[in-house]
């Protein structure tokens, strides 16, 4: 993100910067792609690399099955009951070498985290929190994008709950980055793009809480092969001040202001993130296409290169009418089905003006596999659905049933 600065700081990097005692404080760069992408200098009160205490926790990878028989899935993650927090507790929808995609409807705050495996991207479907971290606190709530840098020690704190959150795990290396079109050659968001620094929510910093941030504290640190909680012998939030590009931020998804047109424009008009190895899109209320003779709802349409995950947030979805897809749903759709709207939703959607609906669009660039335990979340009637609604097909005795059979 964009150059910011909260606290006291020294005037320069790597100088001597003093508390009211005397003692040196203490610096620390958190920064990305060793040294050559962009940093934040925080300042400790007190030395963050001491330890006292490591244990190896269980390891709470996602187990992933295949898509098999290959078939668009919806998961219903309204039906997720809420537990725990957001970090243990973690429901895996979806994933694949690049990123894995999970569920938390948390109701306790959480442990302090640190992610050193990638970026995560939330987005808060239900409730509040504030996103505590060395930056400040963020507070965030439903509609919000959070964007945590890869290894950014924070926690939930979780106000009111549940907290649902849809969770991308990065994985691939690279990071959750503003698309490249809509920067600038030195990193502005450009004029014209659907959203920009003004919208962007930073934590309010810094955090430094005196006493209260003394340790020792247990933080759990996720990297690619092990799960590991350390005691840390002071508090990482005992910062006084921090400047750089490199800390969490927030979009509310309804800052998010579209270009429209006269003809059905495709997602990536809607792209709001780009990752390692897929991009979000948000699809928002907004004034429908305005041609005389446009037709409104999305076209059939196959893409080679990606799976397609759609989380219904709130509105209604007119194109998914009779499919059972309500908010809460995921859709998936895999590369290799042709996927579009529902029978009927095309001619329905002739004489619409806007749509209020409000949905989170992930893409892959490589095929997903599905969490291990998605059979009980999900709607077993959705790949048949464009079938049954269609007209056209007749519902007598010689219809044949839907069948689910894996060849070998
Ligand atoms: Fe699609």
């Amino acid at each position: 993100m964009y150059y910011r600065r909260a606290g006291r700081i020294p005037p320069k990097r790597h100088s001597r910067f003093r508390a009211p005692d005397g003692a040196l404080y203490h610096e620390e760069l958190q920064g990305e792609e060793g040294f050559s992408g962009n940093q934040s200098f925080l300042y400790h009160r007190r030395i963050p690399t001491a330890i006292s205490a490591a244990r190896t926790l269980p390891r709470a990878g996602p187990e992933l099955v295949r898509n098999d028989p290959l078939l668009p899935r919806h998961l219903r993650t309204q039906d997720l009951a809420p537990r725990g927090d957001a970090v243990h507790d973690r429901f895996t929808l979806a994933g694949n070498a690049e990123l894995t995609l999970c569920f938390a409807a948390a109701t306790e705050t959480g442990p302090l985290y640190r992610n050193a495996v990638g970026d995560e991207l939330v987005f808060v479907a239900s409730g509040t929190a504030v996103l505590e971290s060395p930056f400040g606190a963020l507070p965030v709530h439903a509609g919000d994008y959070v964007v945590i840098p890869c290894s950014t020690t924070h926690r939930w704190a979780v106000g009111d709950g549940p907290l649902r959150l849809l969770i991308v795990e990065a994985a691939g290396g690279g990071h959750v980055r503003v698309p490249r079109r809509y920067l600038s050659p030195t990193g502005q968001i450009l004029d014209g793009s659907p959203y920009n620094e003004r919208d962007v929510r930073a934590p309010e910093g810094p955090p430094d809480g005196g006493d209260a941030r003394d340790g020792p504290v247990d933080v759990v640190v996720r990297t690619r092969d092990a799960t590991t909680l350390y005691t840390y012998d002071n508090h990482p939030f005992d910062v006084v001040g921090w400047d750089g590009c490199n800390y969490p931020w927030a979009l509310d998804i309804r800052e998010f202001a579209p270009s429209t047109g006269a003809l059905h424009l495709p997602p990536p008009t809607y792209l709001t993130f780009e990752g390692p190895g897929f991009v979000v899109c948000s699809f928002v209320p907004r004034l429908f296409d305005y041609h005389p003779d446009a037709v409104k709802v999305p076209f059939n349409h196959s893409n080679v290169d990606s799976d397609e995950v759609l989380f219904y947030w709130a509105g209604d979805f007119m194109s998914r009418t009779g499919s059972g897809i309500g908010q809460g749903s995921v859709s998936l759709h895999p590369a290799g089905f042709i996927h579009g709207p529902q029978p009927g939703s095309a001619e329905r959607s002739l004489d619409a003006v806007r749509t209020e609906e409000t949905a989170v669009m992930i893409d892959t660039f490589a095929p997903l596999r599905l969490g291990a335990e998605v059979g009980r979340i999900e709607d077993d009637q959705y790949a048949w659905s464009w079938s049954r609604l269609d007209p056209a097909r007749g519902s007598g005795p010689e219809s044949p049933e839907p069948t689910t059979q894996t060849l070998r």
